[in-house]
């Protein structure tokens, strides 16, 4: 883990004892003589907006991460025990599922929109694709309760945790010796989880903190400023997301007939805009936009050159055409790719663990 000095640890997120280990400076001493239960710290790259979470209210420690890791890979959490968080959240392609368009739930039950991606949700003001949800820590409600995801309920998740004493102890370790298994620390814990879930080590952070021995290739160069041109309007620099609600020309799917934002706001200004999603590890998230309607890289360049609707909330800034050659679409591909960070991918800190 290349942290560098530029760098600053702010406020709360777990480092765990790999991460510590690579840290090289005195003020990593200190981490690594912070008490077991103590408060982990949250890096902030430099450049990076402050957090939106607040942490004081559920400061991330060693135990809670633990605890919200081991039931984020547990299928006692859906009705059938088959499925659990990670069935469509899967590390290595991102946080989401692998190859399909919709998601698959208990009993191969289809839904009727692509994974989202969780990683810096420290940063997410609204999470889903409509922004229906503002808070991570009720967040998982939703799957648990979707009668195509989980089918399942607290009711039903927290006394099946309580008969294990394993669980018993984990939420103790957690929460302190008088803990109980109920909603909200349960809750908490997962939150804590998917708080840590922090990607910030792609080609393209390395290149940006200018570091030793590592550059942008000439297409991957041509690719950045094509991007910051025609994309990074709303795939803001430093997160590829301005966290805002658009509509990016999409053919409206007769079958879903999803309304995006509006669904919630039932506004026609937001009808068929949906939360710009992060394009960081995009490499390996596909498919592609909310219906999961591309399948790689290529069709969705594709879609902003050639094939973007006239919807009736098009963003205006897609109203020009990209004029895009063939090479100024690879040379976007390849600049995407830079997103990529093969370390978060392969952090053993987030595999499942058994103990
Ligand atoms: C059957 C597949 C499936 C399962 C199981 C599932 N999810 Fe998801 N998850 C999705 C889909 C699809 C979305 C996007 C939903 C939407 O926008 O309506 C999503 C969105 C999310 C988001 C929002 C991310 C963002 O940036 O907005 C979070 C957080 C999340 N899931 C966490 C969880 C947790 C925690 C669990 C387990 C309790 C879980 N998911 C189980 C499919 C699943
Ligand atoms: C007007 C804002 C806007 C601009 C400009 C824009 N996008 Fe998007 N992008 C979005 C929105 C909104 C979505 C999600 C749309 C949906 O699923 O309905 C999206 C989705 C994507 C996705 C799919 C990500 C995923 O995880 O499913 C990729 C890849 C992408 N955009 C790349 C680009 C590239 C490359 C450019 C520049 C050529 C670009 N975008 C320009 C708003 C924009």
């Amino acid at each position: 883990m290349k942290i560098k000095s530029n760098f600053i640890a702010v406020s709360c997120i777990l480092v765990t004892c790999t991460m510590l280990l690579s840290f090289s400076s005195r003020k990593d001493e200190a981490l690594l003589a912070a008490p077991p239960n103590d408060t982990l710290k949250l890096v902030v790259p430099k450049g990076w907006p402050k957090p939106v979470y607040d942490f004081t209210k559920n400061p991330i420690t060693r135990e809670g991460f633990e605890l919200g890791r081991k039931l984020f890979y547990d299928p006692v959490l859906s009705q059938d025990s088959t499925i659990s968080c990670s069935s469509c959240h899967l590390q290595y392609t991102n946080f989401t599922h692998v190859d399909h368009a919709l998601s698959h739930g208990i009993k191969g039950l289809k839904g009727t929109r692509n994974t989202l991606s969780i990683i810096n949700a420290a940063w997410t003001k609204n999470f889903m694709w409509d922004g229906g949800i503002n808070n991570i820590e009720v967040q998982p409600l939703a799957p648990i309760q979707s009668p195509v995801e989980m089918n399942s309920s607290l009711n039903i998740i927290l006394p099946r945790l309580n008969k294990q004493e394993y669980y018993k102890k984990k939420f103790k370790l957690a929460f302190g010796k008088d803990a109980e298994i109920n909603s909200q620390n349960f809750l908490k814990a997962l939150a804590q989880y998917m708080l840590s879930l922090q990607s910030f080590n792609s080609k393209y952070d390395q290149v940006m903190r200018k570091e030793a021995g590592v550059a942008f290739t000439e297409p991957e160069k041509r690719g950045l400023k094509l991007f910051r041109k025609k994309c990074a309007s709303c795939h803001a620099e430093p997160l590829f997301t301005n966290n805002e609600y658009e509509n990016n020309g999409l053919a409206v799917d007769t079958m879903l007939k999803d309304g995006g934002r509006a669904k919630i706001t039932h506004l026609v200004k937001d009808s068929l805009k949906f939360r710009v999603p992060s394009l960081r590890n995009v490499e390996l998230s596909y498919q592609y936009m909310h219906d999961g309607r591309y399948r790689n890289l290529q069709m969705v360049l594709f879609h902003y050159n050639h094939s973007i609707s006239n919807t009736i909330n098009l963003s205006p800034k897609l109203k020009e055409p990209m004029n895009f050659s063939e090479q100024d679409k690879n040379d976007v591909i390849a600049f995407l790719k830079t997103l990529t960070d093969e370390e978060f991918l392969h952090n053993p800190k987030y595999f499942y663990q058994k103990d």
